[in-house]
């Protein structure tokens, strides 16, 4: 990538668009935020001034193809997605999540972009069993095979398959990054049942007390929103990937108790108790395990710098800049 690209960023006011964000402008970089929303609450209003917003709707191809007219990014971060209450509007989940892609993918590459990140997830995996399963957790690799089945799942493979075949017939350049179980502020307002880890955060925050029925065997690959974004960053800014697709983790497998243990180191008055089992997200099937991410480490020089304790400690001392 060139020096001083024009970057976008679709989905850039969301819980891990607003740190891209960030680190894209505390690179001196300008980026053009492409959102339904125009909430810049997760950061603070400061970051107005920083960045170039376009109200835009990523299933409309008008709206992305007048973005990229007027402003020739040379590289789109696609964030924009519907996430939480995806059972409740199929129809909608499949439009923004797989075809609002194949608009940007499509208007991306006839406007000239160099390059589209992709922000998936280990959902495109797909239920994980076998010896990558509970209790082996053998580290998944990026050549695990995937059988997404629910359809947040089955939009983030076809996006990125889709990204693979745009790649293929024409000049665009795109990289898909799969990330594991992210913490990070605001994760609790929007993301339902899927924001557990942030509920013990915040909820000790906040004095509350935590009982969380089940699950407390399972183990996860949670990784901090800051860490997340660094890796979403480098992928941008890489002179030129080797790979298409990349494991973003760390690459260890975490229980709740472990993390209620960094909510505790934060927060020591905090009550937190965790049943048995596993699943503690009731999703019914195996999602949870550990992804390798030699590759995004060896390739795109990524090294997670939070542990637990310092990704709850920072997800803490965030809320309270945007909750004084
Ligand atoms: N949070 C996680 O644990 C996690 C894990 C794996 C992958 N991801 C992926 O990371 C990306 C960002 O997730 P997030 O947690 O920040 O979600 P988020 O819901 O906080 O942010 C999504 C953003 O996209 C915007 N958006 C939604 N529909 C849009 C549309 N039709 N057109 C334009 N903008 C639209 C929203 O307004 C929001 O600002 C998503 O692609 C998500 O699937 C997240």
């Amino acid at each position: 990538m060139k020096n001083n690209p024009q970057i976008m960023v679709t989905g850039g006011l969301g819980i891990n668009g607003i740190w891209v964000t960030r680190k894209l402008v505390e690179q001196g970089i300008r980026p053009v935020l492409f959102d339904v929303r125009d909430d810049f609450s997760l950061a603070g209003d400061w970051l107005r001034d920083k960045v170039d917003f376009v109200f835009g709707d990523v299933t409309s191809m008008d709206s992305l193809t007048e973005a990229i007219a007027t402003y020739k990014p040379s590289c789109i971060i696609h964030m924009a997605a519907a996430i939480s209450g995806f059972h409740q509007d199929l129809r909608k989940t499949f439009a923004v999540n797989a075809m609002g892609t194949v608009n940007l993918l499509e208007a991306a590459a006839q406007g000239g972009v160099k390059r589209v990140v992709f922000t998936s997830s280990r959902a495109a995996y797909g239920s994980i069993t076998g010896p990558s399963a509970h209790p082996t957790y053998v580290p998944i690799r990026e050549e695990h095979p995937a059988w997404p089945a629910n359809a947040y799942d089955v939009g983030k493979l076809a996006s990125e398959v889709m990204g693979n075949n745009y790649a293929a017939d024409t000049d665009l350049e795109f990289v898909a990054l799969r990330f594991a179980a992210i913490y990070g502020p605001g994760k609790l307002k929007t993301h339902g049942e899927f924001g557990i880890l942030s509920k013990m955060v915040e909820k000790s925050l906040a004095g509350e007390e935590i009982d969380i029925p089940r699950g407390g065997e399972q183990q996860d690959d949670v990784i901090y929103v800051e860490d997340v974004a660094e890796a979403v960053v480098l992928a941008a800014l890489h002179v030129k990937p080797s790979h298409t697709l990349y494991n973003i983790s760390r690459n260890q497998g975490t229980t709740l108790h472990d993390f209620a243990d960094a909510v505790r180191a934060s927060i020591p008055e905090a009550r937190i108790t965790i049943g048995p089992g596993l699943d503690y997200l009731g999703v019914g099937s195996s999602y949870f395990g550990v992804m390798d991410n030699t590759r995004a480490r060896e390739d795109l020089g990524f090294t997670p710098k939070y542990d637990l304790k310092a990704g709850v400690a920072a997800y803490i001392s965030r809320l309270k800049e945007t909750r004084p």
